[in-house]
């Protein structure tokens, strides 16, 4: 198992040994506000490589890469638009990555190829920290195997990346839980592709209005995103959405039952858990509960469809990514 570590702050030893790792090409996973990230140096594309073989990710899927703030995010790109300005000033430090076009220094692998890169500043003080004892930009994706759940604790990331990852800084369970919201700048209009902690509405009130990626809300074309495949942060039991109030008729030991709000009456041995009538605090708590059924063997897990309304438009977008079907 990879040594889990508590950094109580910016210069502690731990955290300078972590810095030292990533300087010299390892991988280290840090918390975030989000979820917690496998890192390295990203501007050292072997070390990046390594991200990708520890988390068995497709070479098609881009990875964001992590700055202290505005200053740090220019250099990376050749275009700094007047919204990517005024949406960092906004919500940097914070759960907004932002994608555009990217300037020469940033190594292809990062870009899976392509012509853009993904940026973001989280609001962590340990990965704020972190990026600055670096001084460089941080590759992180999420820290579990590819298409599987993302963690919000240090063991989560222990069990599903074991030796891959060389250090694991312990922030304790991450605050958002839920992974950031990706907002594309590089077309005519901004586009969110993947719904998260920052809301359309707060987007829309510093910019003005913008697009929301059909794949993001609802079922259908996948691809016109790199690295969205529908599969995604799915537990290993098999999730599925049923309709709110019905309940169920299956029963037996391995099978949960969740509701937001009261659980319909359940027939003996499905065990029920009663999830608040609240966004944020279901985000926060979502991924923590996937990973605490897995962990006690459950194989079915029947989750109400999530409420309506655009503050729900993150945990609904996972859970329909979680009880999509494996992919051929
Ligand atoms: O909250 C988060 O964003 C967490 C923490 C660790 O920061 N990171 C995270 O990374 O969720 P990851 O790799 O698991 O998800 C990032 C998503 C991927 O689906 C990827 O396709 C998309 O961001 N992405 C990265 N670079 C991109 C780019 N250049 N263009 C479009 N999408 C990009
Ligand atoms: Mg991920």
């Amino acid at each position: 198992m990879a040594r889990i570590l508590k950094a109580s702050g910016a210069d502690s030893p731990v955290l300078r040994e972590a810095a030292a790792i990533l300087s010299s090409g390892g991988l280290v996973a840090f918390p975030t506000e989000t979820v917690y990230g496998l890192g390295a140096d990203g501007l050292n594309a072997e070390a990046v490589a390594k991200i990708y073989a520890a988390k068995g990710r497709p070479a098609t899927n881009p990875v964001i890469l992590h700055v202290e703030g505005i200053a740090s995010a220019k250099v990376l790109v050749s275009q700094w638009p007047e919204a990517a300005q005024r949406l960092a000033e906004r919500f940097w430090p914070g759960p907004l990555t932002l994608v555009l076009p990217a300037s020469g220094l940033v190594p292809a692998i990062v870009r899976a190829q392509g012509p853009n890169v993904a940026l973001r500043c989280p609001s962590h003080r340990l990965a704020l920290a972190l990026i600055r004892a670096v001084g460089r930009p941080l590759a992180a994706p999420s820290a579990n195997r590819s298409q599987h759940l993302s963690p919000t604790r240090p063991e989560h990331v222990a069990s599903s990346l074991g030796e891959a990852v060389d250090l694991i800084l312990d922030g304790g369970p991450t605050e958002a839980g839920l992974e950031s919201t990706i907002l594309d700048l590089c077309g005519e209009r901004p586009r969110v592709l993947r719904p998260g902690p920052v809301a359309p509405a707060d987007i829309e009130a510093v910019i003005g209005s913008i697009d929301i990626w059909e794949g993001a809300v609802k079922m259908g074309d996948m691809q016109s995103a790199p690295g969205m495949a529908e599969r995604h942060y799915a537990p290993r039991a098999r999730l599925e959405l049923v309709e709110p109030g019905r309940g169920c008729v299956s029963s037996g030991s391995r099978l949960a039952y969740v509701a937001f709000g009261a659980l319909p009456a359940l027939p003996e041995g499905v065990r029920g858990i009663s999830l608040p009538l609240d966004a944020e605090a279901v985000g926060a708590r979502l991924y923590a509960l996937l990973h605490d059924l897995d962990d006690a063997g459950f194989e079915r897990i029947l989750v109400e469809r999530p409420p309506d309304g655009e503050t729900w438009m993150a945990v609904r977008d996972r859970l329909r990514r979680a009880s999509a079907k494996e992919s051929a």
